[in-house]
């Protein structure tokens, strides 16, 4: 007996010892303290001796078995610890973790293939200041002080700023009579500013685009925000007309939407241009007809709906538009009489609404990842 016990010892801690993982380590524990391992069977013959030898090898072999317990307990919290630390053998054939990739916003997929169709046309991108001062915001593009026409645009002011940049601007576009003109600073209601902004640097001819933020202190609701974005056009030349306005307007429609667009002036009024126009494109969902077929259900008869997108007219108001007015060329110091240009503004986010038939301008700012993740 005590020899089987001195075997049992040396041949378990061996065993123990050379366990790779926590599953072997188990199999070992089950083969010696399992109800049918070696040691317990060793230990439940214990009875069958005489007393004497009971009292000799007893505490032995209880001594024994706690002794390998304690050893499996050391042994199996090493290999827990090691097989967190990763000093285990890594399985390679295991799939990696998906990385979350994101993608830009629909806006700014928008914004860059309104540019790539101008930048066809040989049109430069330019940009220019969020916060604008008066003069380039209103006075310069022939919108006075106390004039009606500012009611067109609800504007944030930005507070204690009389006069803040006056010097500084007199300077770059070197009129003196700009001393008499306020340069109270607001946040732009339009990216028209940035008409006389490149025309104070620049001379015709010229062909530009001008993609950016501007602000309105208006209530929200579907079709309004306090933010949004604007394209700007603006061409100079000897002898642009009305005719090239027409004609880069409709090319500029038949790439956004893959295919020929009807286009309707209408006679509108902006203080920097004259003639002024509203621009409307055919509804890219009815096709100009106001209605939209559907099969009926029960008796299966053709129905006429109302189109939602055109509010059943045929067509979609797009653009703000006209020939740069003479004053405007005048606050930017350019002869009226040598030179004549077109101006035109839209709203990026209606446009990405047409497209892509989304019900309500708020959802571009919501940060909601269902309505971003489907562009
Ligand atoms: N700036 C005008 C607006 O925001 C749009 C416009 C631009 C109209 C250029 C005519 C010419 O309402």
């Amino acid at each position: 007996m005590e020899i089987r016990i001195e075997e049992l010892k040396k041949q378990s801690f061996k065993l123990i010892e050379e366990a790779k993982d926590l599953k072997t380590l188990e199999n070992l524990r089950v083969r010696y303290l399992g109800r049918k391992g070696e040691l317990t069977a060793v230990l439940r013959d214990l009875k069958n001796l005489s007393l004497e030898d009971k009292r000799k090898i007893g505490p032995a072999a209880q001594k024994f078995r706690q002794e390998l317990e304690d050893f499996f307990d050391s042994v199996a919290s090493k290999l827990a610890s090691a097989a967190s630390s990763g000093k285990t053998s890594i399985d390679v054939t295991m799939p990696g973790r998906k990385i979350a990739v994101g993608h830009l916003h629909l806006l700014t997929m928008v914004e860059k293939e309104i540019r790539d169709i101008f930048k066809a046309m040989n049109f430069s991108v330019v940009d220019g200041p969020e916060v604008e001062s008066e003069y380039y915001n209103f006075d310069a593009l022939n919108i006075p002080q106390n004039h009606p026409a500012r009611d067109m645009w609800d504007t944030f002011w930005l507070q204690d700023n009389q006069n803040v940049a006056n010097g500084k601007w007199q300077m770059a576009n070197g009129n003196d009579k700009l001393s008499a003109i306020s340069h109270r600073l607001l946040l732009r209601t339009h990216t028209s500013p940035v008409q006389i902004r490149y025309m104070e640097m620049h001379k015709p001819p010229f062909q530009i685009i001008v993609p950016g933020k501007v602000f309105r202190f208006e209530a929200t609701d579907a079709s309004h925000e306090t933010n949004f974005y604007q394209v700007e056009g603006l061409m100079v030349g000897k002898d642009v007309s009305l005719a090239n306005l027409k004609f880069v307007i409709r090319e500029f429609f038949k790439r956004l939407f893959d295919k020929k667009i009807n286009i309707r002036l209408r006679p509108s009024y902006f203080p920097f241009v004259e003639p002024g126009l509203e621009v409307d494109v055919q509804c890219v969902k009815c096709g100009g007809k106001g209605l939209i077929s559907q099969s009926g259900t029960a008796d299966s008869a053709k129905r006429n709906l109302g189109c939602n997108i055109c509010k059943n007219s045929g067509w979609l108001e797009i653009m703000g538009a006209g020939m740069v007015h003479p004053r405007v060329f005048e606050a930017a110091h350019y002869n009226p009489e040598e030179y004549q240009g077109f101006a035109f503004g839209l709203g990026l986010e209606r446009i990405a609404m047409i497209k892509y038939g989304i019900p309500d301008i708020r959802l571009f700012y919501s940060g909601d990842l269902r309505f971003i993740n489907q562009f």
